[in-house]
């Protein structure tokens, strides 16, 4: 019986992670839709964004009602189990009780009042049994969503740093050299080219390096790689003669000051933002920093 229950609720717990999977696509959709509405309606490009939803809507109702339809038997299931067993039960009473049979817990024939309480006492059980099967759904949602945070919680960095200036400021003396780094991003598709490909160059300490290029060359990328947000593929960055991946993450980016291309405002004051870069800075740290 526990097999079949089990079994019973990893289907349903399948089909609910299958809808899940597929309202969440849908969400995400409309979700990136409504944060670039200005740019579909720059484009005119509405209809391209109806039709897009229209389409993964029919995919996730479909979706929806295969999931349903498991859900739909496996329930019935589950009560077409419980309403046999009352009937078998009813049944031997009727044969205990007309051919008086002994109660062996009583040494006397059993009765009627015997068997309606013991059938009863089993539907309670039963009917108490069958009370979860209104909260499955939130159980299971809950579970979904609590392996979809612990993945993140446990996911481990391909990034990991080195032990060389632990705790320390880095300080630069001669250059940050690049030589023959070829990279590219991990999402990228196979067939897009490097981002690097083999650039070999130096950025001198102690002086201003502006790196120019056509958008999508690989600028911001190269700034990037500096603070070790990805793995090269191939090639070295050193920071004088140590190794970029034999650094401490933690005591490269503290060394790092880093303007991005598209700056964020977090909540609070602008006092808040430049502590934000650093928490100890005094006012006139944050005064020059400003002018
Ligand atoms: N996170 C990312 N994932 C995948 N590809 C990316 C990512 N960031 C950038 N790219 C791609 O890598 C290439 C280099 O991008 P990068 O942002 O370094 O260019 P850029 O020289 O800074 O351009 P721009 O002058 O427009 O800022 C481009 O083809 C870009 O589409
Ligand atoms: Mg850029």
């Amino acid at each position: 019986m526990m097999v079949v229950f089990a079994i019973m609720g990893s289907v349903i717990k399948k089909a609910y992670m299958e809808k899940f999977a597929a309202s969440l696509g849908l969400n995400g959709r409309v979700e990136e839709m409504m944060h670039n509405v200005k740019l579909i309606v720059a484009f005119a490009n509405e209809d391209v964004g109806i039709d897009n939803f229209a389409k993964h809507a029919e995919e996730n109702l479909q979706i929806s009602l295969k999931a349903a339809k498991k859900i739909g038997m496996i329930s019935g299931f589950f009560f077409t189990i419980m309403m046999g067993f009352q009937i078998y039960a009813y049944y031997i009473a009727l044969f205990l009780v007309r051919d008086k049979w002994i109660n062996p817990n009583t040494g006397v024939v059993y009765d009627r009042y015997e068997v309606i309480i013991c059938i009863q006492g089993m539907m309670m059980a039963m009917v108490s049994c069958g009370s979860i099967v209104p909260i499955l759904p939130a159980i299971i949602n809950a579970l979904i969503a609590a392996r979809r945070i612990f993945d993140v919680i446990e996911r481990k960095s391909e990034i990991e740093g080195g032990k060389v200036f632990a705790d320390t400021q880095i300080e630069l003396k001669n250059a940050i050299y690049f030589e023959k780094a070829v990279f590219r991003y991990p999402q990228m598709p196979e067939s897009a080219p490097d981002v690097l490909n083999g650039a070999t160059f130096k950025i001198k300490a102690g002086t201003s390096t502006a790196i120019v290029g056509p958008s999508g060359s690989g600028k911001s990328t190269i700034v990037q790689l500096v603070n070790n947000f990805y793995n090269l593929k191939e090639g070295t960055v050193h920071f004088d003669e140590t190794n970029l991946k034999e650094i401490e993450l933690k005591s490269l980016r503290k060394s790092i000051g880093y303007v991005s291309q598209e700056p964020v405002l977090i909540l609070g004051t602008i006092r808040d933002n430049l502590r934000y870069g650093d928490k100890d800075a005094s006012e006139e740290n944050m005064q020059d920093a400003l002018t």
